[in-house]
């Protein structure tokens, strides 16, 4: 059974929104093996997005995921990584499916309400960079 690691990010925790993304990822098999809610320092930002340094948004972007709590997560089920990239959408609401969480909730390409896992090798990181063994309750 996968694991991926998900992040509710500032523009949704701003708008109540946790419950209403929650509920996508349970209707979708999903299950949430570990969450809390914590405000990131840039320097926190940064270095979770560090493959994203040399990209010409990562300065809104690493800003951005510092400027107000997120809720960062674990979810578990079969093909998590995979099925977490389809609920959460396109990385640009313009271009996300119809029953999507970017579809419905996301306000922009950089403010696109969800993060998600890309990969088996960073999704182990991403949750080891967030929880300790001890906190995910499977
Ligand atoms: P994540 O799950 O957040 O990693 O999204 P993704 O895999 O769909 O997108 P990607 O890894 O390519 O980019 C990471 C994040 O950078 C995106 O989710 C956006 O929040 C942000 N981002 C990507 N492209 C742009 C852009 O053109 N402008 C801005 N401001 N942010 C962007
Ligand atoms: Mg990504």
């Amino acid at each position: 059974i996968e694991r991926t690691l998900s992040i509710i990010k500032p523009d949704a925790t701003r708008r109540n929104l946790t419950g209403k993304i929650n509920a996508k990822f349970e209707e979708a098999g999903l299950r949430i093996v570990a969450q809390k809610r914590v405000h990131l320092s840039l320097a926190q930002a940064q270095k979770f997005y560090e493959v994203h340094a040399e990209r010409p948004f990562f300065g809104e972007l690493t800003e951005f995921m510092a400027s107000e709590p997120v809720v960062v997560q674990v979810l578990e089920g079969e093909g998590a990584i995979a099925k977490n990239r389809e609920v959460m959408g396109a990385t640009n609401p313009a271009n996300a499916a119809d029953g999507t969480i970017r579809k419905e909730f996301a306000l922009s390409v950089g403010e696109n309400s969800v993060h998600g896992s890309d990969a088996p090798e960073t999704a182990a990181q991403e949750i080891a960079y967030f929880f300790a063994g001890l906190e995910l309750v499977g």
